[in-house]
């Protein structure tokens, strides 16, 4: 595999292998291309004559729009690819899949695939940039880099933030990414939810736990709260959804008993009801359609970095037109 000059390396396969800097390079970078999207002409020549792929092994409504208009906006040529209606329905490989795909000459795949590990493997084997857009429950990296965008441009720094990751951390991959990317740069990190659903030894990351979610609502300056990710689950992790809902669900009762303003925060697709409720999803002091607005600032964002643009000349996107 030849060497990469750009500023992340060939691939974006998750957090753990970034630096603090490269996090707050991506960061820094979403915050010049957010402009792009407000303008009336939603559009730069940033990667014009780019070819890319998104290869959907798994359903997706928020990573794979917002990775489709990020590449837009940034007049890259895109195709769209879903596991069904594609040769992986009769068989094929997924390293076939992609090296016919390559045959095609194109320049980055953009991937979500229900295995922990896939999108290494594939970038370990083809010469196209690699972005990983969710792989089992190992990492999801661009959710992890606009959550904290959206933190740090609510709270205005992410260092020294209390941070709660509420509901199914063990299934998680927008967990994972939080945790590398957060404890990184300096936040204090910590968990709830039900035994069975928190990874074992979690604590030797530097992660707290709480076993309670009224405990876990005192300490936190922001919550993040996941689904339960049923379709990850072989077996009973818990009683009931009615009972998921009265110990460990996010209520407007239990942020009220709290006493002070904490943000939250829902990686989406949310389950009202069960970890939200409705009064909270829609309340004043959520985020989460400010997370999916930021979602497309920071694909442009890692687009740009992995196609070799440079991070100094991003302050203008004129000039990032010549990158
Ligand atoms: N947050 C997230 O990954 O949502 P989708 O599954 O809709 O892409």
């Amino acid at each position: 595999m030849t060497e990469s000059t750009s500023a992340l390396g060939k691939d974006l396969i998750g957090l753990e292998p970034l630096s603090k800097e490269q996090i707050l390079t991506v960061m820094d970078t979403a915050e010049l291309f957010k402009d792009v999207s407000e303008r009336r002409i939603k559009k730069v020549p940033v990667l014009r004559g780019k070819t890319i792929v998104n290869l959907f092994f798994e359903a997706s409504t928020r990573t794979r729009v917002s990775f489709e208009f990020a590449q837009k906006r940034l007049s890259a040529d895109t195709v769209n690819v879903a596991a069904a209606g594609s040769s992986v329905a009769k068989g094929e490989t997924l390293v076939d899949t992609a090296r016919n795909l390559e045959a095609m000459r194109i320049d980055m795949v953009v991937m979500r695939h229900p295995a922990s590990g896939a999108a290494k493997f594939l970038a370990d084997r083809i010469p196209s940039n690699v972005i990983n857009a969710g792989d089992g429950r190992h990492e999801h990296p661009t959710q992890g880099l606009l959550d904290m965008l959206t933190m740090r441009d609510h709270l205005g720094r992410i260092e020294g933030l209390k941070v709660c990751v509420v509901g199914d951390v063990l299934h998680s991959r927008v967990a994972r990414s939080n945790f590398f990317g957060l404890l990184k740069l300096g936040a204090e990190v910590a968990v709830c939810g039900p035994k069975t659903l928190i990874p074992m030894r979690i604590e030797e990351m530097g992660v707290k736990v709480f076993p309670r979610v009224e405990e876990a609502l005192e300490w936190a300056d922001v919550i993040n709260v996941l689904r339960l990710q049923l379709e990850r689950m072989k077996g009973g992790f818990i009683p009931s959804l009615r009972e998921y809902n009265r110990f460990f669900g996010v209520t407007r009762e239990r942020l009220d008993a709290a006493g002070r303003d904490i943000l939250i925060l829902h990686p989406g697709p949310m389950n009202r009801g069960v970890e939200i409720d409705s009064d909270v999803a829609d309340g004043p002091n959520q985020v989460i359609l400010k997370q999916v607005t930021n979602g497309v600032a920071i694909r442009m964002a890692v687009l740009y970095l992995l196609a070799g643009g440079s991070p100094e000349k991003a302050h203008t996107v004129n000039e990032v037109a010549e990158a």
